[in-house]
């Protein structure tokens, strides 16, 4: 009988069926080994495997899962977001133009300016919230790649995956969606027609803050993506074999932890949207949010567990707030259980134009009654 076709949660849960023929476990083991070996006829005794700086078959089940969950042809894990990111500029040749937004991670957003800039590419920020905008400043033939990030960091503006997809189609170029804030759980960019979708899986993949690791997932395995795994390869930005464990291990519990998560985020955003103290909520699941109704079309099941607050009284204030607050804790990062707050003008740099009143909000999965209570007294 063929099996039934499985739900996310339980693909997840189950973290793609693994289970060991020999011992029986139901978790997956972790493989240290760096090289393997060859038979008498110098043949490797199993081909796929050579050399771990390639492949580990630690990222086996971890990199189904995700090409599961994306509906993609195939995946690849990376040592950080930034890693898997920068493959994807790597891989195109000095003279592309590319396109990205003005307001996105900061680092990539620098690396981009700085070095990739320096090796040939020719990087162009349009307000992707804005497909007209893009639509007027894509040249065709020149611009090989379309860089979006929905919910963005750290302003959470929408870009409308499936408009830009047919924008950078019609182009002929690709478009890479950096899904962190969304997740699986919310969004599947491909099948809005984004060709490849790539995850700080040091987030809410891994979900726990104690794993740096990066993903993509990719439409089709064509010439590109080869190139984009060569590259792994070639710089060797492979994830280690423990952190490949934990990172399966983190993804068994993402469609438990994220809904929560979603859930106090828009209960905190509707909460704080009428608060004296508060001049703007940042959250695309409010009806004012100006990406509310893409959002609405391109999201499922809820709007992710990030927001931002623009408070009254600017730096002063912002950082008068976070003083005092007790169970939130001041960190950057975002995507783990705990619930995070950053002053995200304190560590970027400022040409990328972030105000000074902002404070970003990562929701963990304490109760959201003592998370708003928190911010309520340290309100005062
Ligand atoms: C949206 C987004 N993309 C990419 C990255 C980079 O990921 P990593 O820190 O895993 O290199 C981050 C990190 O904060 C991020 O927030």
């Amino acid at each position: 009988m063929k099996p039934a076709a499985r739900q996310p949660a339980t693909l997840a849960a189950h973290a793609v069926g693994f289970s060991d023929p020999i011992h029986g476990a139901i978790v997956p083991p972790i493989h240290p080994s760096t090289t393997y070996e060859r038979d008498e006829d110098n043949q490797l005794i199993n081909a796929a495997r050579l050399y771990s700086r390639a492949d580990n078959p630690g990222y086996d089940a971890v990199e189904s899962l995700l090409t599961q969950l994306e509906h993609g042809a195939a995946s690849l894990v990376f040592s950080s977001g930034m890693s898997a990111a920068t493959a994807v500029f790597l891989a195109l040749q000095p003279g592309d133009h590319v396109i990205v937004p003005p307001v996105f991670y900061w680092a990539l957003r620098n690396w981009l300016s700085d070095w990739a800039t320096r090796w040939g590419l020719k990087v162009e920020a349009v307000d992707t919230a804005q497909p007209a905008l893009v639509a007027a400043a894509i040249r065709p033939g020149t611009t090989k790649l379309l860089w979006v990030e929905t919910p963005a960091n750290p302003n959470l503006a929408i870009a409308d995956i499936a408009a830009l997809a047919e924008i950078a189609h019609h182009a002929g170029a690709r478009l890479v969606v950096d899904s962190t804030f969304a997740t699986p759980v919310h969004s599947q960019p491909l099948t809005l027609g984004a060709d490849l979708v790539m995850h700080s899986a040091t987030k809410y993949l891994n979900g726990h803050s104690d794993v740096i690791a990066g993903s993509l997932t990719t439409h089709v395995d064509d010439d590109y993506w080869k190139r984009v795994r060569l590259m792994r390869n070639q710089i060797g930005t492979v994830l280690g074999p423990f952190e490949a464990w934990l990172l399966l291990r983190g993804m068994r519990t993402l469609f438990v932890r994220v809904p929560a998560q979603s859930r106090s985020a828009l209960a905190l955003a509707e909460n704080f949207s009428s608060h004296p103290a508060i001049k703007t909520v940042l959250y695309p699941g409010l009806a004012s949010h100006p990406g509310h109704a893409v959002a609405a079309k391109q999201m499922h099941g809820g709007f992710g567990g990030m927001l931002s607050l623009r408070v009254n009284g600017g730096a002063p204030a912002a950082l008068a707030l976070m003083r005092k607050l007790q169970i939130w804790k001041r960190a950057t990062s975002l995507g783990g259980v705990e619930s995070l707050i950053e002053h995200r003008a304190s560590v970027e740099p400022p040409a990328g134009g972030t105000p000074d009143d902002l404070l970003r909000l990562s929701v963990g999965i304490e109760d959201a009654g003592d998370l708003i209570a928190d911010l309520e007294q340290a309100l005062g």
